[in-house]
């Protein structure tokens, strides 16, 4: 992606891709907590937290996750990208396997390549919903298979799976002794409400559930995400290897989070408002246009559009010098699937949705 974006000064271009819905404004913050957060600034301690995190923070999160995560088992992470840092360096050495499915967030594969490991992909079903080909996957497993890595609600997708397939996912680790990483930064963003499945680590000791403000919560600003895992010995690992990196995340930003969490459904739900809103508008563009083809997004803030003409990097970097308009192609997801990756979760797009399907890409 970087290198991708690198390609034009920062400011050139509008953002269309985005994975993170429009960000709140701090007059929209402070209505939704009630609270005036300059004020829990000023008032906030400009000490180190410990290195686990803010404890109160902790088991704010904590009761999110239900029955069994207790704030003994959330660790506090600098976004949601140390949080990947962490758990690869924890788990992974040299050798060891791990499976992953594509498209994908880069960092999700290329994190545990630089770890030592090697990694097998599987392309989810893009005829099927981008669903898990559960005979590709299983036969990916060897006895070298150390972790298993997933994203749902996903991205680029917008893809979920059911209960039952998070289940038979965790039965599958099981019975191949490995562990499950659940990247979960996209949970309630789910489309349909009803729909909502548990975090991995809920139920499930071999399992590591990540989630961060940057996604659901719409403040990327805010650097604090945090990994939830009832193993206490990886957690502790973890924590080690954590002390040799940002040792704690900012104070400022726990005292933050302690306002902004228990908010967390009224803030999905601005989000949610915006992102189905956007999905109509695109739905019309893709259903009126035989050049374009998607799988309705039924989570997260992201869709994939799918090119039947274009290569995805041809079409990307034709729109980006042509209408100045940034959306993602398709290699910075790893998938060979053509297409772009655009957002659901920007507000004012419906004019640069209208070019984005316009474009006709002057390719010789
Ligand atoms: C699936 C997924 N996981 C993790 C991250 C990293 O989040 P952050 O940039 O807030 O650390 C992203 C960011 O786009 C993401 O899409």
């Amino acid at each position: 992606m970087a290198e991708f974006t690198a390609q034009w000064p920062a400011g050139t271009l509008t953002n269309l891709h985005s994975s993170n819905p429009e960000p709140l404004s701090w007059q929209e913050l402070n209505t939704i907590t009630g609270c005036d957060l300059a004020q829990v600034i000023a008032q906030s301690n400009l000490g180190y937290e410990s290195v686990q995190g803010n404890e109160h923070l902790r088991q704010l999160i904590s009761q999110q996750y239900h029955q069994n995560i207790t704030s003994n088992d959330v660790v506090l992470t600098s976004g949601a990208q140390e949080g990947i840092f962490l758990v690869m360096q924890a788990l992974l050495e040299a050798n060891d396997h791990v499976i992953a499915f594509t498209p994908c967030f880069e960092p999700l594969v290329k994190v545990a390549e630089n770890a030592g490991a090697s990694v097998s992909t599987c392309e989810l079903l893009a005829d099927n919903n981008w669903q898990i080909d559960w005979a590709l996957l299983k036969c990916q497993f060897n006895a070298k298979t150390k972790l298993l890595i997933i994203n749902f609600p996903h991205n680029p997708t917008g893809s979920h799976i059911t209960a039952n397939d998070l289940q038979q996912l965790q039965d599958l680790c099981h019975e191949h002794g490995c562990w499950l990483f659940s990247d979960e930064v996209f949970r309630g963003l789910e489309h349909d409400t009803n729909v909502r499945i548990p975090a991995a680590a809920d139920d499930c000791e071999q399992a590591i559930s990540m989630g961060v403000m940057s996604k659901a919560l719409a403040l990327p600003g805010i650097r604090l995400g945090w990994l939830c895992c009832q193993n206490q010995q990886l957690l502790q690992k973890i924590i080690t290897i954590k002390s040799h990196l940002s040792i704690c995340q900012s104070s400022l930003d726990a005292q933050l989070c302690q306002k902004v969490i228990p908010h967390s459904e009224r803030i999905w739900q601005r989000n949610l408002d915006i992102i189905l809103n956007n999905k109509k508008q695109l739905k019309k563009l893709v259903d009126s246009n035989d050049e374009f083809a998607w799988t309705e997004p039924a989570a997260s803030a992201t869709a994939f559009i799918r090119l039947n003409k274009y290569q995805g990097r041809d079409f990307a970097q034709s729109l980006a010098e042509n209408k100045k308009l940034l959306v993602l192609p398709d290699d910075v997801f790893l998938t060979e699937h053509s297409g772009f990756r655009i957002s659901l979760g920007l507000t004012q797009t419906n004019n640069h949705y209208q070019q984005i399907f316009n474009h006709k890409p002057n390719i010789s």
